[in-house]
């Protein structure tokens, strides 16, 4: 099974991610985890990528497509959730082309329904493990230890681009350039829609009972 997430920036994709691909045995590909550790180690391409993430644009096609169908190449398996790519359509014609190119495709396309006000709120409450990568809300999934990672014990930080003028760049830039892919992936009709403006369980019931159906027909 090969699905891509599809949502805007906060509509909990990361946090559904790690549910689906524990349920049904996928590889999570993160293009903004993937990213995020490219800046850490301090490599070209993530000092390439940083002045885009900080400001809330997004990272030329060029630069992410190459990571991406290498991350997707390199994988121990091909089976896997796509989180954060594609994001234009361009880039979802050439995932589609790299995969062809393997006799693959995208079986289906999950997208996550909610409204730019409920996400301003969620992204501004979000905590991250820099060391793991685990993801934690201060009101609506707090650590067992305040300002702790239950993986590691590491201190939760903060994302740079979790401030308001950047989530309301990168809201922006999802409505311009990542709402069409909706319609691109409509056409093949592989879409399923969730409303993501629920409790984290209601949404992971809601995928799990779609995917579940599908996986039968
Ligand atoms: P990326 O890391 O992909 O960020 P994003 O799409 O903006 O998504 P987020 O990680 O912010 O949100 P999410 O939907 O995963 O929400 P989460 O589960 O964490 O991209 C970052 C940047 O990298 C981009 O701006 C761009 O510059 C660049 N980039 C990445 N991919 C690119 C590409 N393909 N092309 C070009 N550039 C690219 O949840 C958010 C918070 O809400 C958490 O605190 C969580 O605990 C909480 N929460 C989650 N679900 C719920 C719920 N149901 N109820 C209440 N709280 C909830």
């Amino acid at each position: 099974m090969r699905i891509v997430l599809l949502g805007a920036p906060g509509a909990g994709k990361g946090t559904q991610c790690k549910n689906i691909v524990a349920q049904y045995g996928l590889l999570h590909l993160s293009s903004g985890d993937i990213l995020r550790a490219e800046r850490a180690a301090g490599t070209e391409l993530g000092t390439k990528a940083q002045s885009y993430m900080d400001s809330g644009a997004l990272v030329p096609d060029e630069i992410i497509i190459e990571m991406m169908t290498e991350a997707i190449k390199k994988a121990p398996s091909a089976a896997f959730l796509l989180d954060g790519f594609p994001r234009t359509v361009n880039q979802a014609v050439e995932l589609a082309e790299s995969l062809a190119g393997n006799e693959m495709k995208i079986d289906f396309v999950l997208n996550l329904q909610i409204d730019d006000g409920v996400v301003a709120k969620r992204m501004t409450g979000r905590r991250s493990c820099p060391k793991c990568g685990a993801v934690y809300h201060i009101e609506h999934l707090k650590p067992k230890v305040e300002g702790l990672c239950d993986n590691d014990g590491a201190e939760l930080v903060q994302r740079p681009d979790d401030c308001p003028e950047v989530v309301a760049n990168r809201l922006k830039t999802y409505h311009q350039q990542t709402e069409p892919l909706v319609d691109y992936y409509r056409n093949n009709g592989t879409v399923y829609d969730f409303d993501a403006d629920r409790s984290p369980d209601e949404i992971r019931a809601s995928i799990f009972e779609k995917l579940d159906a599908l996986v039968k027909t």
